[in-house]
């Protein structure tokens, strides 16, 4: 174990001397004035609906959309993927502004979240406990919340086949093995998990899931598959396919994201500069399609057949910007300026009327305009719970920009 640390402390040290440091790289990007004082009035507009938001909602439930047609906010219970979302938004609202109303809530909703780190039935704990304990950790770290953040560490390694060498994602039938691109963002949890108890069996797991992700998720382009459907026994690849694309060989435009992000935190977490080149050609691929509208906010897939009629995805938006403005401080030169002006202009879309519903309007909601499940007919065009995580975190992330 002790070897194993020091690996990786050795690691670290590997990636400050081969050119990655944070401090110079970041000091190449100046934000813009006038972009971060509308972003300082959006947290507080954000408060504000999240009072809203909090005043319809009923007991026991989490936020999930809302159908402004007929003024009906969606919700789910502690177990569906979503669910450490709006307590994750809250934390970072509350951090931000300081309204204490935002913390109780926060603590309300992580009190009936709490069970959920014994579900062994979903890959996505690291969404729903990470951005919730993750952030109470981080704010007010506690013994309660350390113990809640390893036992779903442990729920989530459960899924993980070392004959296949990949975390489960979806439950099926016993002749399938099913991973989708979304996995990569559960992955973090298990980094946080490795450096807290010392167990380095959570950071393998993760390092083996992302390198067999490089290997059979991606399309020579840079590009990613949604589902990857793995022999059980051999863990030969089955299938490539979509769920929630447009086709099987389409650009799913929140998948490209997930992706996007999830190599970013392989790199922080492992300074291996195998995860930044690929989350540089994600970037790279995300900024150079020529699908990518001139607002930046991807249509739902980058491959919709009626572009530019197709519906645009703010959470797609959200996702990418946040992890371009990690991204842009591991990536020196011109290039690393490209991903922090991209962001900006995310940022600053998302931020417009077209996007940022007024106060009071959209149940409660910080962002309109995103797509769920386009090919299921469900959450077409409507507010998000991870659209509004992802913008109040890159905002965060602009504002800390020095
Ligand atoms: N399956 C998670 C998502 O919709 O991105």
């Amino acid at each position: 174990m002790k070897s194993f640390l020091s690996k990786i402390s050795a690691l670290a040290l590997v990636g400050l001397l081969s050119g990655y440091n944070p401090a110079q790289a970041q000091s190449h990007y100046k934000t813009s004035k006038g972009l971060a004082s509308v972003l300082k009035s959006d947290l507080q507009d954000a408060n504000k609906q999240y009072h809203v938001l909090m005043k319809k909602l009923p007991a026991g439930m989490f936020p999930r959309n809302y159908y402004a047609a007929n003024d009906s906010l969606g919700t789910s219970g502690s177990d569906w993927w979503c669910s450490g979302f709006y307590p994750g938004t809250l934390l970072y609202l509350y951090e931000q502004t300081k309204d204490a109303t935002l913390l109780t809530e926060a603590n309300r909703m992580l009190g009936l979240l709490s069970k959920e780190q014994y579900n062994k039935g979903t890959h996505d704990l690291g969404f729903m406990m990470y951005c919730s304990f993750g952030n109470a950790n981080r704010l007010h770290p506690s013994a309660n919340y350390k113990q809640v953040l390893i036992n779903s560490a442990k729920s989530l390694s459960t899924r993980f086949d070392p004959k296949v060498g990949l975390i489960r994602s979806w439950n099926s039938k016993k002749s399938d093995y099913i991973v989708i691109i979304d996995n990569m963002m559960n992955l973090e949890l298990l980094f946080w998990a490795t450096k807290v108890t010392g167990d380095s069996s959570f950071y393998k797991i993760a390092v083996t899931h992302a390198n067999n992700t490089i290997k059979n998720h991606f399309r020579p382009n840079y590009s990613s598959y949604h589902v990857v459907n793995y022999n059980p026994e051999t863990g030969a690849v089955q299938e490539r396919k979509t769920a929630q694309g447009y086709a099987n060989e389409s650009a799913w435009a929140r998948g490209q994201a997930w992706g996007l992000y999830g190599y970013t935190v392989m790199y922080r977490e492992t300074k291996n500069k195998k995860y930044l080149e690929q989350a540089q050609h994600i970037a790279d691929f995300i900024l150079n399609n020529p699908n990518l509208p001139k607002d930046k906010v991807p249509y739902w897939d980058f491959n919709a057949p009626n572009i530019p009629n197709a519906y645009r995805d703010a959470s797609a938006a959200s996702v990418t910007a946040s992890a371009l403005l990690e991204l842009c401080k591991y990536t020196n030169g011109a290039k690393g300026k490209t991903y922090f002006t991209l962001a900006e202009t995310m940022l600053r879309s998302l931020s417009s009327d077209t996007y940022k519903a007024a106060i009071g309007t959209n149940g409660g909601f910080i962002l309109k305009h995103s797509v769920g499940h386009l090919p299921a007919k469900s959450e077409v065009d409507v507010p998000l719970t991870y659209a509004d995580y992802y913008y109040v975190e890159a905002i965060k992330r602009y504002l800390q920009t020095k």
